[in-house]
């Protein structure tokens, strides 16, 4: 594990320099995370217990218009993230596993890009996947 996340600094060391911060970014700091709204929000609920336990909630990351080339390494992505919108960027290829391990992924939005070449197994390990 501890190798892992090593290797995933050293990758990300060239953004790093390139924006000019220090810290060990997961992803890029244009990045937007939010909370996904529950499905069942609309209904009343009868439990006073409602509000979910922090880190448990579905999670959605917003980058867009970033200017990314390629996709950064998604296993830095919070956990449960059920939607990931990538729109608006400069994304050309789509290399095989690139969401390899993203089993709670349900929504991918890649509109705007300029992908050319997507790998035969470029989504590989997307189980989850509802809406492309
Ligand atoms: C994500 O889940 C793993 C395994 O359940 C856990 O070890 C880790 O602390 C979680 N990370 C966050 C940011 O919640
Ligand atoms: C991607 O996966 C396909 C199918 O397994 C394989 O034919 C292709 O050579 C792979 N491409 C690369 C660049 O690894």
């Amino acid at each position: 594990m501890k190798s892992r996340i090593a290797g995933v600094c050293v990758e990300l060391s060239g953004v790093i320099l390139l924006l000019a911060v220090g810290a060990c970014v997961s992803v890029p700091s244009g990045c937007k995370r939010l909370d996904e709204r529950p499905k069942n929000a609309g209904k009343l609920s009868s439990s006073p217990a409602a509000t979910p336990v922090p880190g448990t909630a579905d999670k959605k990351v917003v980058c867009t218009n970033l200017e990314l080339t390629e996709i950064f390494p998604l296993d830095t992505l919070p956990n449960r993230t059920v939607t990931l919108i990538l729109s608006s960027n400069k994304l050309t290829e789509l290399k095989n596993h690139s969401f390899i391990g993203q089993i709670y992924l349900e929504r991918l939005d890649m509109k705007n890009n300029l992908i050319g070449n997507i790998e035969t197994d470029a989504f590989w390990g997307l189980s989850a996947l509802k809406r492309l």
